[in-house]
Order: C-alpha cells, then sequence, then structure tokens
C-alpha cells in the first residue's frame, strides 16, 4: 500500500491509475478502523480496480464541545487492516495539507442539515460535505463508499453529488454489527464493561419499534416516545429516536412506505448512532 499525506504527489500516482485504464474506489474514513470500514474497503474492491482509502480526522465536523482532540488516533494498527483489505492507496494528510488556509469556502447542505443529528449536532454536516467534497476533488473517484451506519451522512452526501453533477457513485455499505448486535463504531471504544454489556438495548429497541410498525401499529410518536423512555429508563439519554421517509428523512406519517427507524443516544460518554429500514 503507498501512504501519501502530499496531495500533488497522491494526485500523480492516480492519474498513472487512470492512464492505465483502471477505476478507481474512494472510502474515506477518520481511521481507528473496525471491521465496518474493512467490509467497505472489501465491497470498494468489487466496484472498481483500484481502492483508495483516506485517513483524516476532520476538526470542521466536530461541534467545540466535541471530542475531537480525544479522537482515537491508531494509524500503525488501521495501516495494516488496509493493507490486508487490498488497499492500494492511503491518503493520509494532515490538517496543514489539507486546510492550508482556514476553510472559508464551504459546502451548505439543505434543510437537512438541521434535522435529527444536525439538531444535535449543529455545523456537523456542513464539516462533512465541506472535506468530502475536498478529497472527491483530490481523488477523483468513479465510486466512493460510507456506511449505512451513519444514514443521513450518507443522504447529505448523495444529494450533494447528485446536484453538484459530480460523476462519482456513491454506494451504502451495511452496518457491520458484533455478534449482540451493537452496530460498529469507533466510539464503541469508550464505552465500560457494563455500558457495552448494555449496549445491544439500542438495536433492540429499533427492531422492537420496526416489529410493532410491521404489526400496523401507527402511531409511531407513542411507538418513539415509549422507546425512549424505555432506553433513558436503563441509564440512557436520548437524543431522538424517529420514524422517517427513507427518501428525505422527513417525518413519517401512516401512508408512507419505505421507513426508517433512526436513533441517536448517549450511553455513559460516548453518543452511539443506529437504525433499521421498514
Ligand atoms: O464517516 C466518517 O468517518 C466521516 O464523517 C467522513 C465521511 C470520513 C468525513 O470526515
Amino acid at each position: 500500500m503507498e501512504i501519501y499525506s502530499n496531495i500533488a504527489e497522491l494526485r500523480s500516482a492516480l492519474a498513472k491509475v487512470r492512464q492505465e485504464g483502471r477505476t478507481i474506489a474512494f472510502a474515506p474514513t477518520m481511521g481507528n478502523l473496525h471491521a465496518g470500514h474493512i467490509s467497505l474497503m472489501r465491497q470498494a474492491r468489487e466496484h472498481a480496480d483500484c481502492v483508495v482509502a483516506s485517513i483524516f480526522v476532520n476538526r470542521l465536523q466536530f461541534g467545540p464541545n466535541e471530542d475531537f482532540d480525544k479522537y482515537p488516533r491508531t494509524f500503525d494498527a488501521d495501516c495494516s487492516q488496509l493493507r490486508d483489505a487490498g488497499v492500494e492507496f492511503l491518503f493520509a494528510p494532515t490538517e496543514i495539507d489539507l486546510y492550508p488556509q482556514p476553510q472559508t469556502y464551504v459546502v451548505e447542505p439543505p434543510e437537512i442539515q438541521f434535522l435529527l443529528e444536525g439538531e444535535c449536532r449543529p455545523g456537523h454536516f456542513r464539516g462533512v460535505a465541506t472535506v468530502v467534497m475536498k478529497l472527491f476533488q483530490i481523488v477523483q473517484p468513479d465510486v466512493a463508499l460510507f456506511g449505512k451506519k451513519d444514514y443521513q451522512q450518507l443522504m447529505v452526501l448523495r444529494n450533494m453529488v447528485s446536484q453538484f453533477m459530480l460523476p462519482i457513485k456513491i454506494v451504502g455499505g451495511e452496518t457491520v454489527r458484533a455478534d449482540d448486535g451493537l452496530a460498529l463504531s469507533s466510539r464503541n471504544g469508550y464505552l465500560s464493561p457494563e455500558e457495552r454489556a448494555e449496549a445491544p438495548r439500542l438495536q433492540q429497541t429499533l427492531k422492537n419499534i420496526r416489529q410493532a410498525v410491521l404489526s400496523g401499529n401507527h402511531d409511531y410518536d407513542a411507538l418513539c416516545r415509549m422507546a425512549s423512555e424505555n432506553l433513558d429508563s436503563h441509564g440512557w439519554k436520548t437524543d431522538y429516536i424517529s420514524i422517517r421517509r427513507q427518501q428525505d428523512l422527513g417525518p413519517a406519517s401512516a401512508s408512507d412506505t419505505d421507513l426508517v427507524v433512526v436513533a441517536a443516544s448517549k450511553l455513559g460518554t460516548p453518543r452511539l448512532l443506529d437504525n433499521i429500514e421498514i
């Protein structure tokens, strides 16, 4: 695996790949890789001839009281996992490489950036969209892959690519879970052993909601309120549990089909995200 932090050098290496007529799949990450990321890398190989990954902890998408400084950085372990997964190029820029000046031009997503995660993390999706746009300009992939665990992020980026007419196919990777159902996330490492034992309750809660909806319960507000109260009675601090339309993440009504239940809840230090499609 070739590792680049310098943008010009990566660009000329990738230009050679394109000259050879090979297509490029790109999976951006913030490092601290787990099986979910590795599954994206493996999927990436099915979509193109050459796989490029990036590792960059993007300050722009963290709020002032969030865990930017504490975000786990495990570069050497990440590199060996990427090598094993067949990644050919890793782009691992420093902040100076990617933000040589303060980023004053930004990608401002529409209303969707203020819903759900956006309401809890103001500016988060502006930071994500801006860095991904920059990464796309640098790597110029044919295909880019993002995990479905971050459902809203995937939607923001899909819409961005569509509206800016970027010639990039966006692929959503299925959420990879531990045996007990907990969605894998870099932030799971912050859980104490007791919290880790409690954590699968989030997915179980979403499955229960899904079951209730499929059995004909359309009182979505009451379903979500009860689910949230139940989680909180087990030590969680729920930001939201909500049944939304898959298409635009707007609030779902009884006549809507193709739904998704999205949730974010704090268990001890970390805030866990999960979702389930109906
Ligand atoms: O999902 C992530 O890890 C990040 O939000 C991303 C897409 C790499 C942008 O920094």
